[in-house]
């Protein structure tokens, strides 16, 4: 998505100094085990400008969420892109004190969008991608060994909880692999904003070593799978970034849940400086919940659009989301959640739901 129209204002950096060395404070192991304590309140977002004051992190620590995920424009490079100008946004980035406390405190996972990526609704083709990766892997304290270091993007995963209460969170890289988009022929018409739909089978959002590496991590076992993609999956009624702008893409990844058996999925993105949830239903092996958590430090306080599988309003002040997880009840909630901690929208689904209808 754009940012410029959102940004106006407010996205020149303040600090013009050099290249300070991305990173900074100590991160925190991530509770890896297997065997241990399952996850009960997974917090997320995305969408942070580290030029703008950001409250929110430390409403974020207190709610002492068991595992934070960032979900891409974890901060935001001043186009046009350089390196001097992504380490820059980097190194204010590691200056902020309540992000700094939520590193410490709070095991986390992070995937890029298109800020951190280095280029606005960026894809494949953009050249510097290689340079971007090593300054994410750095700032984000990637250990010698990570897998990522080893392979092209910044697609992950990670098992969490014991066998009964797992929780597997897959981070995938919507910007490395992409293809082009299909530009409108209608700039900011309503539903086609900025592209439109297309067919085209050569087109790519997760390029196929990625989609079989998705395939082989929803076949391992799992009780809930927290799949995030910077990008909105099933959302409907726009058109700006979106997986059914590819919608040969969207039906393979529909299909893929259903052919692994995979139980659990439900989608988080980013992205799109709103808040909201949607439910899908057409083509999905079960109901395909999606929680857009978009607005650390900025939010589209005037977003409107048509939403045919949206649940409930958009929510347009600043929020993150929390997934909670009620192992007893075999049931969870996702949460779109105000600077206050407060929940502003909510869903609640039976783990039942999120299984092949018979
Ligand atoms: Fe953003």
């Amino acid at each position: 998505m754009k940012r410029r129209e959102l940004l106006t204002g407010g996205a020149a950096l303040a600090a013009a100094g050099g290249c300070a060395a991305p990173g900074g404070q100590p991160g925190t192991a991530l509770p890896a085990a297997p065997a241990q304590a399952p996850l009960r309140r997974i917090a997320l977002g995305s969408c942070f400008d580290q030029t703008k004051a950001a409250p929110i992190w430390d409403t974020i620590t207190a709610s002492r969420p068991d595992l934070f995920l960032f979900g891409g424009d974890n901060i935001y490079c001043q186009m046009p892109y350089s390196l001097p100008r992504l380490r820059e946004a980097y190194a204010l980035a590691a200056a902020s004190p309540g992000l700094s406390r939520l590193r410490a405190a709070v095991p986390h996972m992070a995937i890029w969008d298109d800020n951190d990526y280095g280029l606005n609704d960026g894809g494949a083709d953009f050249t510097e991608k290689l340079t971007s990766k090593a300054e994410f892997l750095q700032f984000w304290q990637a250990a010698a060994d990570d897998p990522r270091r080893g392979r092209e993007g910044l697609y992950d995963a990670r098992m969490f909880g014991p066998p009964g209460r797992r929780v597997q969170v897959i981070l995938l890289d919507t910007r490395w692999f992409r293809s082009a988009w299909k530009r409108t022929d209608q700039r900011d018409a309503p539903g086609k904003e900025r592209y439109v739909p297309d067919a085209d089978p050569a087109k790519t959002v997760l390029g196929e070593v990625q989609w079989r590496w998705l395939e082989a991590q929803l076949r391992q076992p799992a009780e809930v799978r927290l799949l995030f993609s910077g990008m909105q999956v099933v959302t409907q009624g726009h058109g700006w970034e979106r997986w059914g702008n590819l919608p040969l893409e969207r039906e393979r990844l529909y299909r893929l849940i259903g052919d692994t058996g995979a139980q659990g999925v439900v989608v988080l993105s980013g992205d799109r400086h709103i808040g909201a949830l949607y439910r899908e239903d057409r083509g999905t092996a079960y109901p395909l919940y999606e929680l857009t958590a978009s607005g650390f430090t900025h939010t589209w306080t005037t977003a409107s659009e048509a939403g045919p599988n949206r649940l409930g309003e958009l929510y347009r002040e600043l929020h993150y989301g929390a997934v909670e997880i009620d192992w007893d009840s075999r049931s969870l909630r996702l949460d779109v959640v105000d600077t206050a901690g407060l929940p502003q929208r909510s869903q609640s689904i039976a783990f039942n739901e999120l299984r092949a209808r018979p």
